[in-house]
């Protein structure tokens, strides 16, 4: 069952985005080479809970950070460590946020320094995919024509679409339904309406799409070790279209 959200949920919703979306950006402020990855994790738990919200990660399902910090092969779900960060890597940073019981999620994909023009041929089009997707979440429209969107922009540049994990509706609990792949068929899934919020994530790959999970039973890392970049908005459907909730 997709339980929609009433215009006072959702400016509830905004408010928890937009502390991830404050986040984030100061994730980009202060990441660089030689951080490790606890030291993310402590400046954006602090972050987080001095603006009033709790860090949705921790202790979720036994995550032990507030943080996913995944660098290169890494796809999502890294757990912050003394892993120091390096010059021409790619870092994944998710957070998400919980006010008044309600959840925001939201994740960018940073370059440390110069990267490789496949890096960063990569970060673009996972930013596009997800802004195309974003542009689909329309009333009316098929929730496929964001699985759709983003697909057909990631695989004309050759990139891998990650199967293995999806985006999801949020709202009270960080995954309620729908799932929200970012592959298939524009027809499929069901009509999307006013007062659905879905947290859409392309999580793409240079190579090939298939994943596979570290002993951590955490980190998911792509099968051949080629790079990942991943993207997260919240977005709420309204009457006037998509609105992204993890704006700062
Ligand atoms: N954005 C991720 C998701 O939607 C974050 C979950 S990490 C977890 O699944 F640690 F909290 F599980
Ligand atoms: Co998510």
């Amino acid at each position: 069952m997709i339980v929609l959200k009433t215009a006072e949920e959702i400016e509830i919703m905004r408010r928890a985005g937009r502390i991830a979306a404050m986040t984030l950006d100061m994730v980009g402020e202060s990441i660089e080479a030689g951080m490790t990855t606890a030291q993310i994790d402590m400046l954006v738990e602090d972050f987080i809970r001095s603006h009033g919200a709790i860090p949705a990660f921790k202790n979720y399902q036994g995550y032990p950070a507030s943080a996913c910090v995944s660098i290169d092969d890494e796809v999502v779900h890294g757990i912050p460590g003394r892993r120091v960060i390096h010059e021409g890597e790619i870092v994944s940073v998710d957070v998400g946020t919980i006010v008044d019981k309600f959840y925001g999620d939201s994740a960018r994909t940073y370059a440390i320094g110069p990267i490789s023009a496949d890096k960063k041929r990569l970060m673009d089009t996972t930013q596009k995919s997800l802004q195309a997707a974003i542009d689909k979440a329309r009333k009316g429209n098929r929730l496929g024509q964001i699985s759709a969107a983003v697909q057909q922009i990631a695989e004309r540049e050759g990139f891998g679409v990650v199967r293995q994990l999806v985006g999801h509706g949020i709202g009270r609990k960080m995954h309620e339904e729908p799932q929200v792949p970012n592959f298939g068929s524009a027809h499929d899934g069901p009509e999307l309406e006013v007062g659905m919020v879905l947290a859409i994530e392309p999580m793409i790959n240079l190579g090939t799409y298939d994943v596979k999970t570290m002993p951590d039973g955490w980190t998911i890392v792509t099968a051949d070790g080629r790079p990942s970049a991943h993207f997260e908005h919240t977005v709420a459907i309204t009457e006037d279209g998509p609105e992204i909730l993890t704006v700062a």
